[in-house]
């Protein structure tokens, strides 16, 4: 037998891959990606048109779902075994989720809302124009869950009634709670974000100039979720962590770069509202403003600053925004590739905006 000819019997599979391939929607595969152009088609499950979304960071456990929703239409009733955080690409609507005692919540969402109904709470959206669709990116858990159990009756057709995981009904109006921690680690619990873009955010100085960001906490669930901000004429400090963290950018438009350890050369995304890309595993990315607006992403990971999950998690929340001289994964400004900010300037420089990189180089640079 050759390397080339298969086993007989089942190997190297990969249940959640082959669940994708037999919805019948399209798949789309890349770096990075604008979930407002994806083409979609006909997805039965969901009783919508949509599209599979693969970052190339997705790593082991997350994926994105986009759904459209047609005007005047609705998706079919669902509940499920998996984790989902919903991002509002364009569109105003509806959601109805039933909670685990039966009650039924209602909220009305629009561009920049964040929801997540709680794990196996029956859901259903509604698109509430009769003229334009509606674009929601469902960033969820599934892969992990069917790659762990096998079997969609089991994710689809569970009657498993989680009872701790909804909170006060307030949380489903767009109200939540407030949990100081520390710089980086503030957490905001809800289960409904209106805005998130108009979200309250708290400064993180050691991320980067002027940068601000709050931990979401959503529906008690396992999901990472954080939204970042940085004004304008400013850029993070570079970082790295391990893969599935999706990167979804809210308002304003910039650009990221990513290399590896030694690389010669960045990979670069431009990205502006819609777009999303996933840095691969201990990938160095660094993020810029280049508008003349502040900027906001939402970040959707595995692995809550509640529950962190997996070991690389725990390090991330210990100490993302750690010198790597230090032991830690950021690269301090300092000690950044003199490319990086000659290549932000001139960014800036083709639409007339300078650096306020204020203490840290001079705003003359810009
Ligand atoms: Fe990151």
């Amino acid at each position: 037998m050759t390397d080339a000819a298969p086993p007989p019997g089942k190997f190297m599979i990969d249940p959640y891959l082959e669940w994708a391939a037999r919805e019948g929607v399209p798949v789309h595969t890349d770096f990075g990606l604008d979930l407002k152009r994806l083409e979609v088609g006909p997805w039965p499950r969901f009783g919508a048109r949509g599209a599979i979304v693969h970052a190339r960071g997705r790593g082991d456990f997350m994926t994105i779902f986009l759904l459209e929703l047609p005007p005047g239409g609705k998706s079919a009733p669902l509940r499920h075994l998996y984790e989902e955080a919903v991002i509002v690409l364009g569109g105003q609507g509806g959601a109805s989720v039933r909670g685990a005692d039966g009650a039924r919540h209602s909220f009305e969402w629009g561009p920049n809302s964040v929801f997540a109904p709680p794990l196996n709470c029956a859901h259903q959206y509604f698109n509430a124009s009769g003229v334009e669709p509606a674009r929601l990116a469902i960033c969820c858990n599934m892969p992990a869950v069917l790659n762990l159990f096998r079997s969609e009756a089991f994710i689809f057709d569970n009657p498993f009634a989680f009872a701790d995981r909804e909170g006060p009904a307030s949380h489903f109006r767009g109200e939540g709670d407030f949990i100081p921690v520390r710089a980086g680690k503030h957490m905001w619990e809800t289960n409904f974000v209106p805005d998130a873009n108009h979200l309250e955010l708290r400064g993180w100085a050691a991320r980067g100039v002027g940068a601000s960001h709050v931990q979401l906490i959503l529906a008690d669930s396992i999901l990472h979720a954080h939204i970042s901000e940085m004004p304008v004429g400013t850029y993070k400090k570079a970082h790295r962590h391990g893969p599935d963290v999706h990167v979804f950018c809210l308002s304003g438009e910039g650009f990221s770069l990513f290399w590896n350890e030694g690389d010669a050369d960045f990979i670069r995304v431009d990205w502006t509202p819609g777009w999303v890309f996933a840095p691969e595993d201990m990938m160095y990315h660094q993020h810029f403003n280049t508008s003349a607006e502040r900027t906001r992403y939402i970040a959707i990971g595995h692995g809550s600053v509640r529950y962190p999950f997996t070991q690389n998690m725990w390090k991330v929340y210990r100490g993302v925004d750690v010198d790597v001289k230090s032991g830690g994964n950021q690269i301090e400004y300092a000690n950044q590739d003199p490319r990086v900010h000659a290549m932000f300037c001139a960014e800036l420089a083709k639409k007339g905006i300078g650096a306020r990189m204020d203490g840290v180089f001079p705003r003359a640079a810009g």
